[in-house]
């Protein structure tokens, strides 16, 4: 019977609508959950960057700041910003909470710091941007504190 064709196709059909929604929720719930490739903070210090600190990179990480970072941390850095307090100064690196060495600023940018600031894995398009912000953030620093410029 033609009709009943008809009627066996549309159930196929909405049953691989159904299971492939499902699929997708459950991906969905999977990539919520950041908690577990947290980086940890030994691992962190023994971290080297693959992108080295050059005027490239830093002005990179510029760009990606401004999108991201300045409505906590000031366009300077220096956290001036009335709405949202106990962001760190990032212009003084001597007073920092989870280190300064370029692995561990690389994970507070990449898994967070402290309660409130967030991560930003999931919010950068690939893992050099992190890298780029990192450099940029370390070139806010006191010259006496600042990497060498690799050139
Ligand atoms: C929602 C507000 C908010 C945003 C957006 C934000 N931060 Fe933060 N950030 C904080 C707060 C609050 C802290 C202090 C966390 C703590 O140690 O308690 C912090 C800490 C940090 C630290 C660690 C400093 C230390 O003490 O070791 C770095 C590095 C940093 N932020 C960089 C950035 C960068 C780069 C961006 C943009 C990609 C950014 N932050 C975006 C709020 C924010």
């Amino acid at each position: 019977m033609p009709r009943r064709t008809l009627l066996c196709t549309i159930a196929m059909l909405l049953l691989v609508a159904v299971s492939s929604a499902l699929t997708i929720g459950t991906r969905a719930v999977a990539a919520d959950d950041d908690t577990d490739d947290r980086i940890s903070l030994e691992d962190a210090k023994k971290l080297k960057s693959p992108v080295p600190y050059t005027k490239e990179s830093i002005a990179r990480g510029k760009v990606l700041y401004r999108r991201d970072c300045t409505e906590c941390h000031g366009a300077d850095g220096k956290s001036q910003v009335d709405v949202i307090a106990n962001a760190t100064d990032l212009t003084d690196p001597e007073y920092w909470a989870s280190g300064i060495s370029e692995g561990e600023v690389y994970r507070s940018i990449r898994d967070g710091a402290g309660d409130a600031m967030p991560p930003f894995k999931d919010k950068v398009s690939k893992d050099e941007d992190l890298w780029d912000m990192t450099n940029f953030v370390r070139s806010l620093w006191p010259e006496s504190a600042r990497p060498k410029l690799a050139e």
